[in-house]
Formats: structure tokens, sequence, C-alpha cells
């Protein structure tokens, strides 16, 4: 397994945060009549509800939405900081939420439409009561076939099918926690957060499309049972999903009595109804691992009733879901985004809502476009890279269809103003409104966002603090940065909010020290006043009160908007028996923000050559995935150090980005510096910018 590092602090030098950020103020652009005619909050006395006077009995109004097995008595308990705890003493279940509770109005409605990536594959919908019998009968699979009861955990890894909601809300309904590893995550990283989080059973499907291939997907389910096995950790069920009927898209054989086809064994299950089992409102509802600051991924804990709550009240107010929406969130589920906004919030609202299997630029520039059109989709919800790879790939192809959105997401990474206005005037045909959400997996939904019908909104910035959430920047001296004064610090929450993580799965200590040791100013004090949650992104607060994101201030880098931990790579490079040191930094990319590139110094006596560049991709493709892949790897004499023996990432960060590398006069051996330059950049070159903001902080020094 990957070599597991002392865990570092985030941190970030005084002076990066405070240093003055110059970029033009956007132009307002403002929602059209006809959205906020239909819109569910338009009025402005949200604001007023939900400020601090009324905190925190305002979230009341987000709870409000659920059907509660028995209402809670206490809104918000911080008896036991920061493990806050919502909706205290209240039992609900969120499969009957997304499910049973729209029933009786809109059984015949669709809950989900799938379309599959080939074009020559029928679009199939499930109806809510489809949803619910297929729900029910997959819930009994899991207690009567597999014998799981509440608390137990699952881990689920499966592409983008409408039998990933159905397994998800299965677990719910059983209150089993479920654990879903992103599709694109190879067998090893899946069989690591199988053994953490001490998952029994592992779901998964035989293969599915992507990119016009079939993918063998089960055979990851092997090597993720043999990663979980070296760390000392037995799954003993594998449920197999099919992709086509009759089919079986897996070359891997199946282990007898372990591994079994879920169509084998669920007709015997058909037509069963499982009670839906009431679970206090802090009962775990699902982990989600996410990258962070050391090279083992951190299992967010997300609980029921106040994650529920939060959902359902942003894809309200904020998505602007309306049961007769056709809602399109292009995330893949595998990602809190495709929980929050695919799965629980949309289904708690009775939305409809799509799931697309494959590419989004697959077979041509037009597809996004044509089931947007077919489906008469009306609100999307994508990322900058998407919408970069979009309109790269077809300027003009949104033209061509005749689909009219009202509403449109943009989330996961900075938006350049350029490509925002492009997605408002091409893609939204000037019609719909754009809403930057800025949040993260660990806080359950939406912190920063403009309320669509209410606020204008600001190209490449993510808007003020949602309804209850009281962001605030700060200084590395613990200094709250006024608005307007053009300083960058780091974001923080200053409150609590039913969104967020109860803590990371088995490491409450590293919660603590992640998000609230920075600025807690006294570890014994019980008001939540004095934990405030500190975001680890850097961040400008405007005169108007709208919050824009740099980046992040720690060792994450944010691909494609998904996280991948520089010390996960550099882990996975360590195990080249060639390789003696790791380095890794973001490096910009056209369409996906930032990709990894690494640098490597060799064992004594080791030759560079293609040989060993190549084991270090394919290293990191196993044990972490594709999405990891980096843009080049870099054989160097040695590694820029500090005199005390600290690697400098951030001077590795500033050559791959040909950015200017600063003072190098306190390193232990800074003719390293222009030998790297030379190697990476060519004797010519010439730094020529100062770069952007995360890459001139990126990394910390250890
Ligand atoms: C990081 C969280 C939950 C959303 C999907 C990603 C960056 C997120 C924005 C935005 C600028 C953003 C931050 C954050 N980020 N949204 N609207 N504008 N940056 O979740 O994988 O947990 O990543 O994504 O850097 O810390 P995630």
């Amino acid at each position: 397994m990957a070599e597991i590092r002392p865990k570092p602090q985030a941190v970030s030098e005084a002076t990066e945060a405070q240093i003055a950020v110059h970029w033009r103020e956007e132009e307002y652009y403002y929602p059209h009549a006809k959205f906020v005619g239909q819109a569910n909050l338009t009025d402005p006395s949200i604001i007023e509800r939900f400020s601090e006077k009324n905190y925190p009995e305002c979230f009341r109004e987000y709870a409000d939405l659920l059907t509660w097995d028995k209402y809670w008595d206490k809104t918000l308990d911080t008896s036991d900081p920061p493990f806050w705890k919502w909706f205290v003493g209240g039992k609900i279940n969120a499969s009957y939420n997304c499910v049973d509770r729209h029933l009786d109005k809109y059984k015949n409605k669709a809950a989900l439409i799938f379309v599959p990536e080939p074009e020559s594959e029928a679009t199939i919908s499930v109806t809510y009561r489809e949803l619910y019998v297929r729900v029910n009968e997959f819930a009994a699979l899991l207690r009567d076939y597999c014998g799981l009861k509440a608390g137990d955990r699952v881990t689920i890894h499966m592409p983008m099918v409408p039998e990933l909601p159905i397994t998800m809300l299965a677990c719910a309904r059983l209150g089993v926690i479920h654990s879903v590893v992103f599709g694109g995550f190879s067998g090893e990283a899946c069989g690591m957060r199988a053994a953490d989080s001490q998952s029994h059973v592992l779901i998964t499907m035989d293969g599915y499309y992507r990119n016009g291939k079939m993918l063998d997907h089960k055979a990851g389910a092997d090597i993720a049972l043999e990663t979980a096995k070296k760390e000392g950790h037995v799954v003993n069920k594998v449920l197999v999903w099919r992709r086509h009927q009759g089919k079986n898209a897996s070359a891997t054989p199946f282990v007898k009595d372990r591994d079994v086809w879920v169509d084998e064994i669920l007709p015997k299950y058909a037509g069963t109804i499982v009670p839906p089992v009431p679970m206090d409102a802090e009962a775990p509802l699902f982990l989600m691992y996410t990258s962070g600051s050391t090279g083992k991924p951190k299992g967010c804990q997300h609980r029921t009733g106040g994650y529920l709550s939060y959902v359902a009240g942003t894809s309200k107010y904020i998505q602007d879901i309306h049961p007769t929406d056709v809602y399109w969130c292009m995330a893949d589920i595998g990602w809190i985004t495709g929980h929050s906004y695919i799965v629980y919030g949309p289904l708690a609202l009775a939305a409809t809502s799509v799931l697309y299997e494959g590419v989004p630029t697959y077979p041509d520039a037009g597809r996004v476009w044509r089931i947007a059109e077919r489906l008469d989709v009306n609100i999307f919800h994508t990322s900058p890279t998407a919408i970069r790879m979009l309109r790269k790939s077809g300027h003009d192809e949104p033209t061509k269809y005749k689909y009219h959105f009202k509403h449109m997401t943009t989330v996961g990474e900075p938006i350049e103003p350029e490509v925002w206005r492009w997605y408002h005037d091409v893609v939204g045909k000037g019609e719909a409104v754009i809403v930057d959400t800025w949040w993260q997996t660990e806080n359950g939904g939406f912190l920063c966002s403009t309320k669509p019908a209410i606020d204008p909104m600001k190209p490449g910035s993510a808007g003020p603090g949602m309804p209850g959430i009281y962001p605030v920047i700060i200084d590395e001296n613990g200094q709250e940065v006024s608005a307007g004064s053009n300083k960058a610090g780091n974001i923080c929450i200053k409150n609590p909010w039913p969104g967020i993580m109860q803590t990371i799965w088995g490491d409450r200590d590293r919660f603590v020290t992640q998000y609230y040791a920075k600025y807690c100013k006294d570890r014994n004090s019980k008001r939540w006043q004095d934990w405030p949650y500190f975001a680890a992104d850097g961040a400008v607060l405007a005169a108007d009160g709208y919050f824009r994101i740099l980046g992040r201030v720690d060792d994450v880098i944010n691909v494609a908007g998904h996280r991948l931990g520089t010390k996960e790579i550099e882990s996975a490079c360590l195990t080249v028996p060639e390789v003696a040191e790791a380095a890794v930094v973001p490096v910009v990319d056209e369409i996906k923000g930032r990709v990894p590139e690494v640098y490597i110094a060799l064992q004594p006596g080791i030759q560079p050559s293609q040989e060993i560049i190549d084991k270090v991709n394919k290293v990191i493709e196993t044990m972490i995935g594709k999405i990891a892949r980096p843009k080049h790897v870099h054989i160097v004499p040695d590694m820029p150090k500090t005199r005390s023996g600290k690697l400098m990432r951030r001077i590795l960060a500033a050559i791959s980005n040909n950015m200017k590398t600063g003072d190098i006069t306190t390193l232990a051996n800074p003719d390293v510096v222009e030998k790297v330059r030379e190697l990476v950049q060519g004797k010519e070159t010439v730094a020529v910018a100062d770069g952007p903001e995360d890459l001139k902080r990126f990394g910390t020094e250890e």
C-alpha cells in the first residue's frame, strides 16, 4: 500500500494570504423576468429570516420541507464543539422522503431519466412508482441476502446508471451507511476506502460505456478486495449489477460464494416491501471520501436529518427545482455534487433528475444539447471544466438546438469571466439565470451563491453567503479582512449549518485539526462563535458582499473540479523502487483548470529512463485512477530544499507554470533550481508572469 506520511497542517505564509489581489470588477447581469416570475424564492425577507438574529431556528424552514417520523426537540446542540448536532431527537428516513411520500401525487411521473451513452440505446424513464418498487426489492435483498442492518457500511463502486441511486436509496431505507466511490477511481482506491469504512459488502456493475467503449468495470472489484485484504479487512460479498440483460461485460471470473449477479437473486424479492427505518436525525446517512493534505483520503461522514434538510432547502431555493422541472446535473453521482444535487436534493422535491452515462462530447460536440432538446431539460448543472470543453469543441453548437434552460449552475472551480459569458450568452441563450455555487465535499450543500431571482449575477464571483451561512475572510494573523479591501485571505464560515459533515469517519482528531484548529481561540468554549470552519480556500470579498474564490491554500489540486491530494500521488510514486523522492505540483491546463505534474529524484546509481517514467504513470493510474494522470513526469537531479531539508514544492510549481520563482537564495541548493528550470522549460525561456493566486501560494513546506 501507499506510504502514509505524518499529517502536515494546512498552512500558507502570512505574507501570501494578505497579498492584494487585483482584478477587474465585472458588470452585473440581472435575471430574466420570465425566470423571476416563476421562481421559488423571490421574497427578499429570506435574508432577514436567516439572519444571525434568527439563527439557528431559521433552519427549521428547510427541515419543514421534509416528512419527519418524529419532530425534533432541539434545532442545534453545541454541547460538544465542533461536533454539532442538528434536529436532535428527530426521526426521519431519507429513502421515504425521496420516494414514498411522492407516490400520492407523482407516482406516474419520471423520477429518473437514464440516458445511455450509445445513442442507439433507448432512454429509460423510472417513475416514482417504479423507483419505489425497485428500491424496496433491493432493500429486501440487502437485508435478507446480505444480512445488512442500520449502521453497517456498504461500498458502492458503480457507473452512472439508475441502479446507482436505487442502491443508495435502498441502503438509506435500512439505515445502512453507503460509501459511494467514484466509478472512475481504480480498484485499489476503492479497496482502500472499503477497508477504511469496514464494508463487508461491495456493490458494483459488470461494465459501462465510456467514449464509445464498453469498459470491464467488475475487474476493479477483484483488485479492491485484494487491496482491502492487504489492509487487513475482508469484504465477503460482491453484488454485481448487469449493464445489459443476458450479457456479461466483464472478463474476470466470478468467485464462488462471494460474487453474485444481482439479477439472479433479485427475483426472489419481487414485490417485497421493506418498511423504511425511522433513523435518528443524527444517524450517518453516508460517507464520501475526499482528498486532503495527507496521503490518505478521509471519509466525510454526513448525517441524515441535517444533510437532507440542507440539500432539500438549497435545491428548492437555489436550484429553483419544481416538481414540473426536468433537471439535469452532469456531475457523477460518485462525487458529492451528485449525491446532493442529482439524488437527494432533487428527489426530496419530487423532481425529474436526468442521469447521463457517458462523455459529454461523445459522439460529437452536440450530444449534450441534443439530450437537452430531446428531454426538454430546463435546469442544467455542470462544472467550468465541462463548460470549457464544450466551448472549445463546439462554440456555436448550442444555437443549433431548440432547448431552453431557465437556470444553470456552475460548480467546482473558479470560472473565468470569458467562459461564464459564453455559458450565459450561448448555452443559456441569454435567458437562463446562472448560479456559481461554492462549496466542498465536507459541506453537504452550497455555501456561497447568488439567490437566483433576487441577487444579480457577477461573472467569476460565487456571490454572497447562502441564507443562514455567514462567511468571513480571515488573514494569517486571525484578523478579519474587510469587504472591498482587495486583500486575499482564508474563507471561513462563522457558524455551523445543517449540511456540515459530522466528523471524519474514525478520526475525530483529524476533523478538529483539519477544519477548526486554525482559528479556534478557545478549545474549551461551547459557543459556536468561537469555532470558525476553515475551508482551505483563498478568497477575496468585494465591497458588494460577493466572494470570489481563488482556490485551495493546501496541498490539494483541483483537477477538472475534482479533488486530488498531492500527497496521495506522491505516495503512489514512491512505491516505484527507483524513485527516491517525489513532488507533485499543479500546472495550469486550458480545459481542466489544473492538472498534476510530477517531479521525481532517483535512487543513487539509477539512470533516468523512459521506463521509469512509464512506471510512475502506471502506478498513479492503478493506485488512484486515470483522473490523476500527470501532465508530465520530470526526472530531476535533486529537489529544491530549504536548509532544514524541506522540499519547496512552490518553486517547482513556479517552474512548471513558467512563473517567477521568487527568492531562492535561502535554499540549501539554489543552483538546482536553474538546472530544473532548464530541464523543464529549455534554456531560453524567461518566466513571464506572477501567475494565478493559488499557484503563488501553493504547497505546505515540509
Ligand atoms: C473545492 C471543493 C462540492 C462542489 C464540488 C467540488 C473548489 C468548489 C467552487 C466555485 C471556485 C470552487 C474549492 C473547494 N470549488 N466550488 N464555485 N468556485 N472554486 O467539491 O471536490 O470537495 O472540492 O472545489 O477549491 O475547496 P470538492
